[in-house]
């Protein structure tokens, strides 16, 4: 087994067909704070951020998922994973120092599920506005917390990213009946909490949503006050509940072009040397939602479609390998 010193999900990027109207949802209603723009691209960040940026906004024509980031715990883990890509003959490319702004120089590959990922060490600077009380509006974000992506093979990724990366597994979700059980759904970490990326079988590969932390239940109930108030209450797709997967109390909503975000807060401590995995199985109810309510249509079908890294075309969507058993 490789290990590779990857320390979190730190940011990601949307392409987005209108920035102004971007800006008005993301830092007006949402309250992301705007470290820098130009013509073509807005760089935001959360109230914890000491650094440039946790989301990209990039004008395109189409919407997307430009790319997901991870960062790793030094300059010279770029040149490993680059070696072991390269082995693994993956797409892949450097993206320069500043090709991104804030960003030093980065690695990005399309893993083998299709997904736009980067990996880089070096980020500018921002400041912290954890204590500036009196500036924190909208939703009051934090920080960026995980990406949930949805794949056509399921096993083979979560394989990937536990056995080759060194990922753990806090919770997963298995179909079928106990003889014929499958993995349906993996919630894999790099810092110690439930996830930075879950992995679940779907039409893939596309983008199901990114999520931030906030700080507990009644800020995400607050966060829709806003919103609503703020004109965006029809952004609000799937009502406030809590997840029996990751114990995490949400909210999900979405902005102008389809991208998704779920405020996030609730889970816990994951790194203890003798955890095992939660198993749950996809019929259970109380599995997406704790209280056993079902998740609208649009949350079970609609996700964002995925650039990629050499010719910035979006990917093809495949069926996914293995179709649900039920019992
Ligand atoms: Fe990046
Ligand atoms: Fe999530």
């Amino acid at each position: 087994m490789i290990g590779f010193d990857i320390i979190r999900l730190a940011h990601a990027e949307f392409n987005v067909t209108d920035l102004e109207r971007a800006r008005d949802f993301y830092v007006n209603a949402l309250g992301f704070i705007e470290t820098e723009a130009d013509s073509n691209h807005i760089y935001l960040r959360a109230i914890e951020d000491g650094n440039h940026h946790c989301l990209v906004l990039t004008k395109a024509d189409t919407p997307s998922l430009n790319h997901i980031a991870y960062r790793v715990g030094s300059e010279e883990e770029l040149y490993k994973l680059e070696a072991f890509f390269q082995a693994q003959n993956l797409p892949m490319r450097w993206v320069e120092k500043d090709e991104e702004r804030g960003q030093g120089r980065a690695l990005r590959i399309q893993d083998p599920a299709g997904f736009p990922v980067e990996f880089f060490f070096e980020m500018e600077k921002a400041e912290r506005m954890l204590q500036k009380f009196n500036q924190h509006t909208g939703a009051k974000i934090k920080r960026i917390d995980h990406a949930n992506c949805l794949v056509t093979d399921i096993y083979c990724i979560h394989k990937w990213y536990m056995e080759e990366l060194g990922f753990k597994c806090s919770e997963y979700t298995v179909v079928g009946s106990a003889e014929n059980e499958r993995l349906w759904a993996s919630w894999l970490h790099r810092k110690p909490s439930v996830h930075d990326l879950a992995l679940v079988n779907e039409r893939g590969p596309r983008l199901h949503h990114i999520g931030f932390w906030v700080d507990d239940a009644k800020t995400i109930l607050d966060a829709c006050d806003y919103l609503a108030a703020s004109g965006y209450a029809l952004h609000i797709e799937r009502s406030p509940g809590r997840h029996g997967t990751s114990n995490a109390f949400f909210v999900y909503v979405r902005d102008w072009d389809g991208h998704r975000l779920e405020l996030y807060t609730g889970d816990y401590f994951t790194n203890d040397p003798d955890w095992e995995p939660i198993k749950w199985h996809l019929e259970d109810p109380q599995r997406a939602t704790f209280w056993g309510t079902e998740p609208p249509q649009t949350w079970k079908k609609e996700a964002m479609l995925v650039q990629n890294i050499l010719t910035g075309e979006l990917v093809e969507v495949k069926e996914p390998v293995s179709k649900k058993v039920t019992k």
